[in-house]
C-alpha cells in the first residue's frame, strides 16, 4: 500500500493535499483505510473537469433515424418472435440489470429495487421486474441469465436482498453480481470531498462504464462459457420493464444490427425524454435540452415528429461489438448534485442543495460507437413506468397506477 508520504505527494502534485487534513488523528486503522482509498482513486475526472464534454451538440450533423413503429412490428410479430425465442432458447441472450445509482431523487435508504411499491401486500421492484422475466423464461423453456450491478453504497444490501427472497425464483448460479466503479465527489473549486475522515466521498460513476465492470468481474468468461451473443440491459426503475422481449430480440437480429433500443413515441415535442438519431452516418442519442425548438417540432412524411423515439434504458446490445469497442473513451459528464459530506464541525451530512459535482459515464453514450442501432416502438402504457421520484411525474403513484392498468395487483 502507498505509505503517508506518497500519498503527501501524490495528492500535493495534484493540489488535493485537504483529503490528509485529519490523518493524525486517526487511529493506525483509520490511516490505512485513508491511505488505501487514496491510492485507488481514479483520476479520470481531471480531464473531465479540464475538457467538459461539450453538450451544445453544435458540431454535430444531427438528423432524424428511421425506426420500427408499432404496426410494422405488428405485421411481423410472428417472424420476429420466432427469431426470438429461437436466440433464447439457444442460450444466446443474457439480461442485465443495472442497479448501481443511488435514487437519491426517490430518497429511500437501500437499493431502489428493494422498495415496496405494494399497497395490500409487498411487491418490491425487483421482484415486480423478476416476474415480466419470468413469463419469458417459461415461454422458452429456459433460464435467462441475470447480472446485476451493484455499487459499494448498495453491494451488499442487494445481495442479501436477493438471498432472502431466494433470488425471485431463480438459480443461485444464475444471478450473477458485480459492481461497478467509484469516482470521486469534488466541491465546485475542484477539490475532492471527504465523506468522513478517514473517507474520500466517492460515488457509482455513471451507468456508462457496466460492460467494463462486468469485464472486471471476470463475468465475461462465463458470458462466453455459456454462449451468449446479446445482453440486454434495463434499469432499475421501470417496473413495466420487459425483459429479453422475444419479439424485440427477434426485430435486432433481423434488423442486422449491433443494438435494439425500445423506444416510446413522442407525441409533445416538449417530453423530456433523450431521443435517438443519426449524427453524420453514426446512430446518436440528443437529450432533450439539446433539441431546438425547431428541430422538436420537426414533422415527418407522415406528419409525425420527427424526433419521436424517446429511450428508455432498455437495450439489446452485441456482445461481440461491445468487446470491440471496449476500449473506447466514452465522454465523463459532470453533474451538480448534493454530496454528503464532512462540515467544518467535523460531521457528516446531507446538505439542502447541491454543494459539488461528481462524474458519470452514461449508457446513451454507447449508441455511436455500436455503428448501428434499430429503434423499436413500445406501447407506454404497457412498458414504461418509471419510478424516479416520491411524488408526482414518474412517480411511486404513476408507477402504481400504471401497474394497475395492466392487471398487476397491489
Ligand atoms: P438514474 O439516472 O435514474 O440515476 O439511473 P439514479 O442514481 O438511480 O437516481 P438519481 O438520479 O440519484 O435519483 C438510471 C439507471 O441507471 C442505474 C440506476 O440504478 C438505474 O437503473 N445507474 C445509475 C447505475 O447502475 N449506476 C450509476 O452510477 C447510475
Amino acid at each position: 500500500m502507498i505509505t503517508f508520504d506518497q500519498a503527501k505527494k501524490l495528492l500535493g502534485g495534484k493540489g488535493q493535499a485537504q483529503l490528509l487534513r485529519y490523518y493524525n488523528e486517526l487511529d493506525e486503522a483509520g490511516k490505512n483505510k485513508l491511505l488505501s482509498a487514496i491510492e485507488n482513486i481514479s483520476w479520470d475526472f481531471e480531464d473531465a473537469l479540464k475538457n467538459p464534454v461539450d453538450m451544445s451538440g453544435k458540431d454535430r450533423d444531427i438528423r432524424p433515424i428511421s425506426g420500427l413503429r408499432l404496426g410494422e412490428i405488428a405485421k411481423n410479430k410472428e417472424k420476429y418472435e420466432t427469431l426470438g425465442v429461437e436466440a433464447i432458447k439457444a442460450g444466446k441472450v443474457a439480461a442485465v440489470l443495472l442497479a448501481g445509482g443511488m435514487g437519491t431523487r426517490l430518497g429511500v435508504d437501500g437499493p431502489k429495487g428493494a422498495y415496496d411499491i405494494g399497497v395490500t401486500k409487498p411487491l418490491y421492484i425487483f421482484e415486480q421486474q423478476m416476474k415480466n422475466l419470468a413469463e419469458v423464461n417459461e415461454k422458452c423453456g429456459v433460464r435467462v441469465p441475470l447480472y446485476i450491478m451493484t455499487s459499494d453504497k448498495n453491494h451488499e444490501q442487494t445481495t442479501s436482498f436477493w438471498k432472502a427472497h431466494a433470488y425471485f425464483g431463480y438459480e443461485e448460479k444464475d444471478v450473477k453480481f458485480f459492481k461497478q466503479d467509484m469516482a470521486p465527489a469534488v466541491d465546485y473549486s475542484g477539490k475532492i470531498l471527504l465523506e468522513t475522515k478517514d473517507t474520500p466521498a466517492l460515488s457509482p460513476n455513471g451507468n456508462g462504464g457496466w460492460f467494463g465492470s462486468l469485464c472486471r468481474a471476470g463475468l465475461c468468461e462465463d458470458l462466453h462459457a455459456r454462449g451468449v451473443e446479446w445482453l440486454n440491459i434495463y434499469a432499475v426503475d421501470n417496473v413495466l420493464q420487459r425483459i429479453a422481449d422475444p419479439i424485440f430480440v427477434g426485430a435486432t437480429i433481423a434488423a442486422g444490427v449491433n443494438c435494439g433500443a425500445k423506444v416510446i413515441c413522442k407525441t409533445n415535442p416538449s417530453e423530456k425524454v433523450g431521443v435517438l438519431c443519426m449524427d453524420g452516418d453514426k446512430p446518436d442519442i440528443i437529450e432533450y435540452y439539446e433539441l431546438t425548438d425547431e428541430m422538436a417540432n420537426q414533422k415527418d412524411e407522415n406528419g409525425d415528429l420527427a424526433y419521436c423515439y424517446g429511450v428508455i434504458m432498455n437495450y439489446l446490445f452485441r456482445l461481440s461489438k461491445l468487446e470491440e469497442i471496449a476500449e473506447q473513451k466514452i465522454p465523463v459528464h459532470i453533474v451538480e448534485k448534493k454530496i454528503e459530506c464532512l462540515c467544518e464541525d467535523g460531521v457528516t451530512r446531507k446538505p439542502e442543495k447541491e454543494n459539488g459535482k461528481k462524474f458519470e459515464t452514461l449508457v446513451v453514450d454507447l449508441i455511436k460507437p455500436m455503428g448501428s442501432v434499430l429503434p423499436f416502438e413500445v406501447v407506454r402504457e404497457k412498458e414504461f413506468a418509471p419510478i424516479k421520484n416520491k411524488t408526482g411525474v414518474d412517480s411511486v403513484e404513476s408507477a402504481r397506477e400504471l401497474l394497475k392498468l395492466n392487471g398487476v395487483e397491489l
